[in-house]
């Protein structure tokens, strides 16, 4: 401990990770007047470039700007009304306005983790980037601890009344749980998806979901000058082994289908790299006052754009549950949390999970099961059911 002093200070809820769900649950419980401190591992400025998700359900954008983080985000942000499924060399236009009255967003992770941050600044938040070392104590007592060394190495104590453990799929909140407390449920998916943001205006307005004899392909965008496209690639794949110029071929092969269409504009490739396909869930998302809000607790295959607005529907009810707690002292919404959050986190496992099963070329399905996906396809762009069913998971199932 280098002899320094310890600083142990007291605080309501103790936030582990500053990504979208810590970020977002330490403003909901500013606004409920509840005081929590986030720590995060990372820098600041490391935080804010990571490049992830960029689709935001209806419902998420409403919980933004209802929580003061969705200004930016109203100017910025990309509002589309339907997308496209490409199969058979044709695309098929799912209009979400239409079919169930909602739409989506377009607007990257980083930036809303930059405007969440800003704002937590702003109003008085504190947190405590580049912490290490970080471990978590006394979870099932009444006063749980997070230990850690802060930026400049001295060894920092919050004790805390709570614990969100909002950390990710590689923190160390859910490890900490003892054995035997939770069950997973665990599915790997035989691909990666290797992903790139580059500089170029989008190849169409709405996004582009396509299934081609060489694999799935999908064309989104963070803005009318910034393309993301995303190729599945084999599950052990390495970047290295894809120069621009090959990612550029294998995009355009896949994404230039038969029908007319405009060509794929090549750009500077500004960041690039591999995401391996996995569902996980553990089962309860709680361990005494520790509660698992996110990518800790679970996390989906990227098609159809699910994890993010996970993690903001997760801590919207925690952020309730607590208010409760605060408000009059009942602990029954936050006995609760898990079974809450379990029942949209299991409709959007489905979901992301149907959505990679369908639009993905699978090595070892045997001809049977081939055509089977293909008529799923055909049902899901030919039936209003189908297509219904489709638009009103992809905007997001209503929030508690
Ligand atoms: P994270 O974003 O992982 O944040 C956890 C934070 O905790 C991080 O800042 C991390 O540094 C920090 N941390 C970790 N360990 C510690 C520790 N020991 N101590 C302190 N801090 C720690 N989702 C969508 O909804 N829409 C999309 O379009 C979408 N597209 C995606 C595309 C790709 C390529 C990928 C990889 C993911 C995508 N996702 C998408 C998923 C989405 O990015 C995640 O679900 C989301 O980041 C989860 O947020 P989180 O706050 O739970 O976890
Ligand atoms: C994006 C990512 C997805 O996984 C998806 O299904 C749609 C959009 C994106 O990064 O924009």
């Amino acid at each position: 401990m280098g002899g320094r002093t310890c600083g142990a200070m007291r605080v309501q809820v103790g936030i582990v990770g500053a990504g979208p769900a810590g970020l977002l649950l330490a403003q909901l419980l500013h606004l409920a007047g509840i005081e929590s401190v986030i720590i995060e591992n990372r820098s600041r400025a490391y935080c804010e470039s990571r490049v992830r998700a960029g689709l935001i359900e209806q419902g998420s954008v409403d919980l933004l700007v209802a929580s003061g983080v969705g200004e930016r985000m109203g100017r910025e942000g990309l509002v589309h009304d339907g997308n496209a499924l490409r199969f058979d060399g044709r695309s098929h236009r799912i209009d979400f306005l239409g079919l169930v009255g909602k739409r989506i967003t377009i607007y990257g992770q980083q930036e809303i983790v930059k405007d969440m941050i800003a704002v937590r600044l702003a109003g008085g938040g504190r947190i405590d980037f580049e912490v290490d070392d970080v471990t978590l104590h006394d979870l099932t007592s009444e006063r749980p601890a997070i230990r850690y060394r802060d930026a400049g190495g001295a060894p920092q104590e919050l004790v805390c009344d709570f614990i969100a453990g909002c950390d990710g799929f590689h923190g160390i909140s859910r490890p900490t749980i003892p054995d035997g407390v939770l069950t997973a449920f665990d599915r790997i998916y035989p691909f990666s998806w290797l992903g790139i943001l580059s500089e170029s205006p989008p190849l169409s307005h709405e996004l582009l979901y396509v299934l081609h004899e060489r694999g799935f392909a999908l064309f989104t965008m963070r803005s009318n000058s910034i393309s993301r496209l995303y190729l599945q690639v084999d599950a052990d794949e390495d970047i290295d082994a894809w120069p621009d110029e090959r990612i550029w071929a294998e995009l355009h092969a896949r994404l230039e289908g038969a029908e007319p269409a405009p060509p794929l504009r090549e750009g500077p490739v500004l960041q690039k790299g591999i995401t391996p396909m996995r569902s996980y869930v553990v089962e309860p998302m709680q361990f005494g006052r520790l509660f698992l809000a996110g990518d800790a607790a679970h996390i989906v295959p990227p098609t159809g754009a699910k994890g993010m607005n996970l993690a903001f529907a997760d801590v919207n009810v925690l952020a309730r549950a607590l208010g409760a707690f605060y408000a009059g002292g009942s602990t029954s919404a936050l006995d609760a949390y898990s079974a809450t959050c379990l029942r949209r986190v299991w409709k959007a496992e489905r979901f992301s999970w149907w959505m990679t099963s369908m639009l993905h070329r699978y090595p070892k399905r045997t001809p049977f099961e081939q055509r089977l996906q293909m008529a799923e396809l055909d049902y899901v762009t030919s039936s209003r059911a189908g297509a219904e069913s489709l638009a009103e998971n992809y905007v997001g199932l209503p929030l508690e």
